[in-house]
């Protein structure tokens, strides 16, 4: 199945030209990237992150009325998506203190051209520390959906494990599916692609494990993983 979604959102196309432009800014330094001290900062590609985000909501997989967690949230981008695209009360925990501060001061720039959405809030710290939250009155089963950009992925995956609810989603962008991840068990594999007629549409296909699904090497997938 092959989906497309063209739904209007004014919010996700503000934000994305607001970070489009602070990339284009570094052009020249070769691309908004950043070596951590605890991994690599990538950013999202949004186009890709707005067709998951419509499929999700649409099918289910997120629930919208539940709190969100972006771990590892780099420069705030699916941060400002979630909450002032998609009205998810959200937060991202980074460990790096610039790129945290950068990010807050966007999601504060960024929430004051958005009409009505949730708040969006960044925590400074190592998302697989307890203590991350607590130390902003939060416990980590609070969240009930979990979102990493394939970055030090297997440690927040051991911890939904071992500290969230039943029923969290873990949605990882960029990997490759497994059956289980620990004892987490994959409920969705998505395949994203670019449309060959218009470059700009991203086609999303659900893509379930089984013993002859094809995978490609070069293909950017997505995988909602349920505790
Ligand atoms: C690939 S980037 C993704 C950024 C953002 N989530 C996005 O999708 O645009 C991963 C980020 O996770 C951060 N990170 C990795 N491990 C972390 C940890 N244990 N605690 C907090 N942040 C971490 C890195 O510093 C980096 O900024």
């Amino acid at each position: 199945m092959v989906v497309q979604n063209r739904d209007k959102n004014p919010n996700f196309d503000l934000i994305q030209n607001y970070y489009n432009y602070l990339d284009s800014l570094q052009d020249e330094e070769g691309g908004p990237y950043k070596r951590t001290a605890v991994g690599q900062f990538v950013p999202s590609p949004l186009s890709h992150i707005k067709t998951a985000f419509d499929y999700l909501i649409e099918t289910n997989t997120i629930d919208t009325t539940k709190p969100f967690l972006d771990a590892g949230s780099g420069d705030g981008r699916i941060i400002a998506i979630s909450s002032l695209a998609y009205g998810i009360d959200s937060t991202g925990v980074e460990y790096d203190q610039e790129l945290c501060k950068f990010s807050s001061a966007n999601l504060d720039h960024l929430s004051k051209l958005c009409t009505p959405h949730k708040s969006g809030y960044i925590i400074e710290g190592d998302f697989t520390e307890d203590s991350t939250y607590s130390s902003k009155g939060m416990t980590f089963d609070t969240f009930f959906t979990v979102f990493n950009y394939i970055n030090n992925e297997s440690s927040i995956a051991h911890k939904i494990a071992q500290s969230s609810r039943p029923g969290t989603k873990f949605v990882l962008l960029g990997a490759f599916p497994i059956k289980h991840y620990y004892q987490l068990t994959l409920e969705k594999n998505l395949h994203l692609t670019r449309d060959e007629k218009d470059p700009d549409k991203i086609l999303i296909s659900d893509q379930p494990l089984s013993e002859d699904t094809w995978i490609d090497p070069f293909g950017t997938y997505l995988q909602v993983y349920r505790r």
